[in-house]
């Protein structure tokens, strides 16, 4: 469910037309709904609502400080990985105990940041990890609270270079190795044991997964606390996919997971994280985009779009969905032929689709990649010298520029010519 639809003929992101933000604006830019962010947030607190749980955001989805603050005027914490996580989370005015730090490689300098600031909990992904977290706590005075990152080898049946739970991945602890690694974090001064974490995969569609993965978890935390510590919260990953093919790959509803949560895990009595991105943020924005050329080969028609793989990546890195309508609803109506859309970027594999059927596009027309509000703007990058693209946020009938379009003054000033070239 979201909130772009056709209205009078134009595709509206709530009440404003997108057609004249691209007026406005110029193209291409993200456009965010906040009535779509507010709900996928208030849907999911409520199908939780029978558990003690804390919904932290995985920011790495889109993080762009007035969807955070969204999200966090909800009552949303923040799942962050990098100092710089950390400091959007904090400026945008989230309580540090609102916070848990996720990731393989956190730095001496992000933990002493994040114990400063008292953030509620360490995922802890290593035995080396562990230990200098002990050494930066005692050296500050602090204590860290932590849970391990424990990887089940669970198949999350998703995209292979998402898939985090299985052994050959880099994430997480064994499960064979998990209780000693307990045994020594109770030994060290400065952590303090609270939880216990996963994350199998990103892209879920099945609860089948989950089911499996709970099961190994809720048992391990069983045997933890007969070791004697005190495990308190489980934190149970990442959300449930998206529906990229509209309605025909509807993943579960979250009501289905939360009771897959209560069957596995709700004997356990503790607490819950959970660390939801793509589900809050992915079908709540779109990338809109003008059509420059049309070029027919007489093999096949590529439409040639002012958007590309720098703005959005999804399909040239995972071979990724997005569907992509007209933002004229007439145009939509017209006779559907195969044809690829692809970016100005020099590069075979720069597309936003390939051999789809696609009605008649000009140039001129604009487009709109839908579900491009997670893992979007986030990995957008400058390749071929193409300037960042803006955001908006849509409320009702408002928007506002919640980045502005990169200036070829801020691109070319990132550069500095070295000494002996002046
Ligand atoms: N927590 C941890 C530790 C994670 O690694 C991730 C995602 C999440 C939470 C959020 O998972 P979600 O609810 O969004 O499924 N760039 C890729 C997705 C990478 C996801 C990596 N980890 C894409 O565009 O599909």
């Amino acid at each position: 469910m979201h909130h772009f639809s056709y209205r009078d003929g134009v595709l509206h992101a709530e009440d404003v037309s997108l057609a004249e933000l691209a007026v406005d604006l110029d193209t291409p830019f993200y456009c965010y709904s906040t009535a779509t962010l507010t709900r996928h947030f208030q849907v999911l607190k409520k199908a939780f609502a029978g558990l003690d749980i804390m919904i932290c955001y995985a920011m790495k989805a889109n993080s762009n400080q007035a969807v955070i603050k969204t999200l966090a005027d909800l009552g949303a914490g923040m799942d962050v990985v990098s100092e710089g996580e950390l400091r959007r989370a904090l400026a945008a005015g989230v309580p540090a105990r609102r916070i848990v730090f996720s990731g393989v490689g956190k730095t001496a300098a992000e933990m002493s940041l994040a114990l400063r600031e008292g953030i509620a909990c360490f995922n802890v992904e290593s035995e080396p990890e562990l230990e200098l977290l002990s050494t930066i706590a005692q050296r500050l005075g602090e204590t860290a609270n932590i849970s391990i990152r424990v990887n089940p080898d669970v198949d999350a049946k998703t995209h292979v270079k998402i898939t985090t739970g299985k052994s050959d991945n880099k994430f997480g602890i064994s499960m064979t190795r998990a209780r000693e690694v307990y045994a020594r974090a109770s030994k060290l001064a400065g952590i303090r044991i609270t939880g216990v974490d996963m994350h199998i995969g990103s892209q879920i569609t099945t609860l089948e997964p989950y089911q499996q993965a709970y099961r190994i978890l809720g048992g391990l935390v069983e045997e933890l606390r007969a070791d004697g510590h005190p495990i308190t919260h489980v934190d149970i990953g990442g959300g449930l996919g998206v529906p990229y093919r509209g309605t025909n790959d509807v993943p579960p509803h979250p009501d289905e997971y939360a009771a897959l949560v209560l069957d596995t895990l709700g004997h356990l009595n503790c607490k819950f994280v959970m660390e939801p991105g793509r589900m809050i943020a992915g079908n709540a924005g779109i990338l809109v985009s003008r059509v420059i050329h049309v070029k027919d080969t007489g093999e096949k028609r590529f439409i040639i779009v002012d958007a590309a793989m720098n703005d959005l990546i999804r399909p040239t890195l995972y071979d990724a969905y997005h569907e992509i309508i007209p933002v004229s609803e007439a145009r939509n109506a017209t006779l559907n032929s195969l044809a690829d859309i692809v970016g100005p970027v020099c590069e075979s594999g720069d597309y936003l689709a390939q051999n789809r059927p696609l009605p008649q596009l000009e140039p001129g027309d604009l487009i709109s990649v839908m579900t491009a509000g997670a893992y979007g703007a986030v990995q957008a990058c400058t390749y071929n010298s193409r300037l960042l693209v803006p955001e908006v946020l849509v409320n009702g009938p408002h928007y506002a520029i919640i980045r502005p379009r990169q200036t070829y003054d801020d691109l070319i000033g990132l550069d500095r010519l070295a000494s002996w070239q002046h």
